[in-house]
């Protein structure tokens, strides 16, 4: 049954930062379509631009489709994006009717196509992984972005952790091209953009042309307009002499370095396949704090892997002991289907994954209220992201990536001087001491 082109849309992206980078392309090229972007409640299309790391990630697409029926009985055109789609493919409209478009993460630049063959009553299915393609075929970065923005300077993952379901659903690991690269964060910085965010699932293992990600930093230190560059998330084993080299000499990388470990113990890190250990994990900390001592680690763990005693446990409460995290995400081992882990024996009991994460959760935000307490008193630039509640109040982020709460700061976009006045276990408060260039 055809109907007529949807004039407007609304994407809900969920999961990584590689889905909020996607969701932004899809906004800025369906926008260049000439459709206007509307609340969920009222878009004539909605995309759901799901994650399919965790069960729980996975399912709520289902329950968000079965609430998208309207007052009147109506619903708009249904669009599933994202990581399950690409991994549940046809599975999508089959238990889902009501579902009309099912476009992968590495397909999206097809999209207008695809919502007209929806409108013409087609089925509408592109689970292709061209690689970089969706790159090329995107419209560039319009002006007017937030001070904040992320750039996708790779894809996909070669290193199948047995749990993950990533290289399923992103495919091989793709590094976009330097000038490529180059050429977007020069159009973000115009546009207003003061911060860059480099993502990718495997960001330091980034290479092209002879570069690594240390130099494509170095690059990126020259562009003026910049004032800060992040990146997110490593492996261990990536972190190339270059990289933190540049830790050490470039002002404007952040102190800041997300770097999942998952396990303490050995055994459990060889059944997850992480090809590291605990101490060559915690021998990558030390070089990267021997040339820039105050840097804010985080990372990311998993409890409850199959066969994971409570020794195993113990060993990952101890190298989070051993290293003192900033912040971290913790998650419950969720099995995912084809993937090696879950078919594992010794799949653990889900009270006995409740109980870790909860002591494990303890530990670690005990260690992220430390952190932050252990800042007051210095002084730091806040980059200004969003108002806060009260008439004058900003909020912005420190260089250590904690939320910093500024009375009477400085406009969204601005950088401002503070001092650290006081600290909660997920913000601060900051004292505007000068504005730094606006
Ligand atoms: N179960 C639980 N957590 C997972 N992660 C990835 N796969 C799984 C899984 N099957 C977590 C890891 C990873 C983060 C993005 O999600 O900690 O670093
Ligand atoms: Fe979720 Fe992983 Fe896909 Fe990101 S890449 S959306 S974390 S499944």
């Amino acid at each position: 049954m055809s109907r007529p082109a949807p004039k407007s849309f609304h994407i809900k992206s969920f999961g990584c930062q590689m889905n909020v980078y996607d969701g932004e392309r899809m906004a800025e090229m369906l926008g260049a379509q000439g459709m206007a972007s509307a609340p969920e409640g009222e878009a004539e299309l909605v995309i759901l631009n799901t994650c399919h790391i965790r069960e729980k990630a996975a399912e709520k697409v289902y329950s968000d489709i079965g609430r998208m029926r309207r007052g009147d009985g109506t619903r708009p055109m249904i669009a599933v994006a994202g990581c399950v789609a690409q991994a549940e493919g046809a599975e999508i409209p089959r238990r889902a009717r009501d579902v009309d478009i099912v476009v992968g993460p590495q397909a999206y630049h097809r999209l207008p196509g695809l919502v007209a063959d929806a409108a013409a009553g087609k089925r509408a299915l592109d689970l292709d992984l061209p690689g970089l393609a969706k790159f090329d075929a995107l419209p560039r970065r319009p002006a007017a972005r937030a001070s904040s923005a992320f750039l996708t300077v790779q894809e996909g993952c070669d290193k199948f952790c047995t749990y993950c379901v990533v290289p399923y659903t992103r495919g091989a690991e793709v590094s976009r091209s330097f000038e490529a690269i180059m050429d977007e964060a020069r159009s973000l910085v115009d546009g207003g953009a003061r911060e860059i965010t480099l993502v990718g699932q495997n960001v330091n293992a980034w290479a092209h042309a002879g570069h690594d990600l240390g130099s494509l930093i170095r690059a990126l230190d020259a562009l003026p307009g910049l004032a800060r560059i992040r990146y997110t998330t490593s492996h261990p084993n990536d972190m190339t002499e270059g990289l933190i080299a540049a830790h050490g000499d470039v002002e404007k990388l952040m102190p800041f370095l997300h770097l999942p470990v998952q396990s303490g113990s050995d055994a459990i890190l060889k059944a997850m396949n992480r090809s590291h250990t605990e101490s060559s994990y915690r021998a990558v900390i030390d070089r990267v704090r021997a040339v820039r001592p105050d840097i804010a680690i985080s990372g990311d763990f998993i409890v409850g892997f199959p066969g994971e005693t409570d020794a195993d446990f113990e060993a990952t409460l101890a190298l989070i002991e051993k290293v003192g995290y900033a912040s971290a995400y913790s998650f419950k081992y969720s099995a995912r289907p084809g993937t090696p882990a879950a078919t594992m024996d010794g799949q653990v009991a889900p009270d006995i994954m409740d109980e870790r994460l909860q002591r494990l959760q303890a530990l670690l935000n005990s260690q992220q209220l430390a952190f932050n307490q252990a800042s007051v008193g210095k002084q730091c630039d806040v980059l200004v992201e969003r108002d806060g509640k009260r008439p004058g109040q900003k909020i912005g982020k420190s260089p250590w990536l904690q939320s910093v709460v500024v009375e009477d700061g400085p406009a969204i976009g601005s950088l401002v001087r503070v001092e650290l006045v006081s600290a909660a276990p997920n913000s601060l408060a900051g004292r505007p001491l000068a504005a730094v260039a606006a």
